[in-house]
């Protein structure tokens, strides 16, 4: 159900709550007295009409000048008793059912933005390959890293697999290259992605930016902005089961979230572009070479990559 049908579902209950004053004999609700007698009679025989969320309907009601139309006597108790109870607020199950779980939560509340990438992924023509994505890339001048970059790193790996890493940006080798992850954090990542059973080969690999930020600087949230929805159709396109996320910048842009990295660690996240996708955030290479002691945490997360896929871990 949309915003819209949700809306005038409210306004129907709202009718229908209204309707039920009618049935108890209040015609008007600018009549206090009156309102306020059925209220201590319904008190007694009937649950508490549901307050409602939506803006007061006698906002909307004009309150009768005088004089005030003569009121039938108040029904017998026996009869309100026997009246419908007010219809409850309820929310309708599709809309329940879509509400996030409570340990997706802490992702959710007050950190989703509206994420127009979203709509720009879930715009892309259904069968498109990475080919055609990358085609379309071009000589990328959508935000201000082309002007220093020397490759777009688009990506690279299997087209259908399983498992999916995203980095935060080509570093040097990268940028010569026009390869994800070749210099020293990549050849970290080779190792990361061969201590679960698995070859380079048989994964993907990509960035949240495809091309350089100068001095290797964290990416930008306007040139995040301008790669994402690329990023997000790589996705799409590929459906893996399973993404890691690689540091703080791909964790936070994949999972719309501004939490950090080391709460987020070693976790199954729901990714919140493509249903069935999960994504397992563990800390970024680079900073493995740079904090080697942190290497145990980060095979701890490699072991929950591996028992996940193997199906042996709850998403
Ligand atoms: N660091 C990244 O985030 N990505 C690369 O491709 C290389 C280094």
């Amino acid at each position: 159900m949309d915003a819209r049908d949700e809306f005038l579902e409210l306004v129907r209950q709202a009718k229908e709550h209204l309707r039920y004053y009618q049935e108890l004999g209040v015609t008007a609700l600018g009549d206090t007295e009156r309102l306020a007698a059925v209220a201590a009679i319904a008190k007694t025989a009937l649950p508490a009409p549901v307050e409602l969320k939506t803006p007061a309907p006698q906002a909307e009601l004009t309150v009768p000048t005088s004089p005030v139309p003569t009121l039938p006597t108040l029904p017998a108790l026996p009869t309100l008793m026997a009246m419908p109870e007010p219809p409850l607020l309820t929310l309708p199950l599709t809309t329940l059912e879509a509400m996030p779980k409570s340990e997706d939560a802490p992702l959710l509340f007050g950190e989703l933005e509206p994420a127009p990438q979203a709509a720009a992924a879930a715009a892309a023509p259904v069968n498109e390959t990475l080919e055609d994505i990358r085609r379309e890339m071009g000589d990328c001048q959508r935000c201000k890293l082309w002007s220093t970059r020397t490759n777009l790193v688009f990506g690279e790996g299997s087209p259908t697999a399983q498992l999916m890493f995203v980095g935060e940006g080509p570093g040097a080798d990268e940028d010569a290259s026009g390869r994800p992850f070749v210099g020293r954090a990549g050849q970290l990542l080779t190792k990361m992605i061969e201590a679960i059973d698995l070859k380079r080969e048989q994964v993907y690999i990509a960035n949240v930016v495809k091309s350089r930020p100068p001095g290797n600087r964290t990416p930008e949230a306007d040139e995040v902005k301008a790669c994402k929805p690329f990023l997000l159709r790589q996705i799409a396109c590929i459906k893996p089961k399973l993404i890691v996320t690689l540091g703080n910048p791909a964790t936070q842009s994949l999972l719309e979230t501004k939490v950090g990295i080391t709460r987020l660690r070693g976790e199954v996240q729901t990714y919140p572009h493509l249903p069935g996708v999960k994504v397992i955030p563990t800390f970024h290479p680079a900073y493995l070479l740079r904090s080697p002691d942190k290497k145990r945490e980060a095979w701890d997360d490699l072991k929950k990559v591996r028992a996940f896929l193997r199906g042996e871990l709850e998403g």
